[in-house]
């Protein structure tokens, strides 16, 4: 029996983080910390972005808590436009490129139209809501 399928091996390897918008970075911080005994396992400004993260690890994945370092910053509009809360997801995968073209054939609109640079050193791509059911995507290739 022959199969007509062009969908890929499976390409997501694992949730790399799930991005919560806030507004003031050191209470989400020591809001985590006090509910779940959460610390920070990485902190950095992304200025291309105009964001701040911390990172808190939960096993092989993060809890991204992101507040905007500038007013033009999109996370800054997202905050303004719908308040705090989920951002966006990142999904690992093992070739941020592949992933991008693939999500591209299945109907997504790119954001970045070729991979960049990320947070701690990682590649990565965002792909818009809007053909994909509603959820900002970030592909993060380690
Ligand atoms: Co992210």
């Amino acid at each position: 029996m022959s199969e007509m399928s062009d969908s890929p091996e499976m390409l997501l390897t694992e949730i790399d983080h799930v991005a919560i918008a806030v507004n003031d970075l050191e209470a989400a911080i020591d809001y985590y910390k006090r509910a779940f005994g959460a610390t920070v396992a990485h902190r950095e400004i992304v200025e291309q972005d105009g964001v701040e993260e911390a990172l808190l690890k939960v096993a092989q994945s993060y809890v991204q808590l992101l507040t905007p370092t500038r007013p033009d910053s999109p996370v800054a509009k997202s905050l303004e436009k719908r308040g705090e809360g989920l951002h966006h997801i990142g999904y690992r995968v093992a070739n941020c490129a592949q992933a991008l073209q693939s999500m591209i054939d299945a109907g997504a609109k790119p954001i970045d139209n070729a991979p960049r640079k990320g947070s701690r050193g990682t590649t990565v791509a965002f792909v818009h809501p809007k053909g994909s059911f509603g959820t900002l995507i970030e592909l993060v290739q380690e």
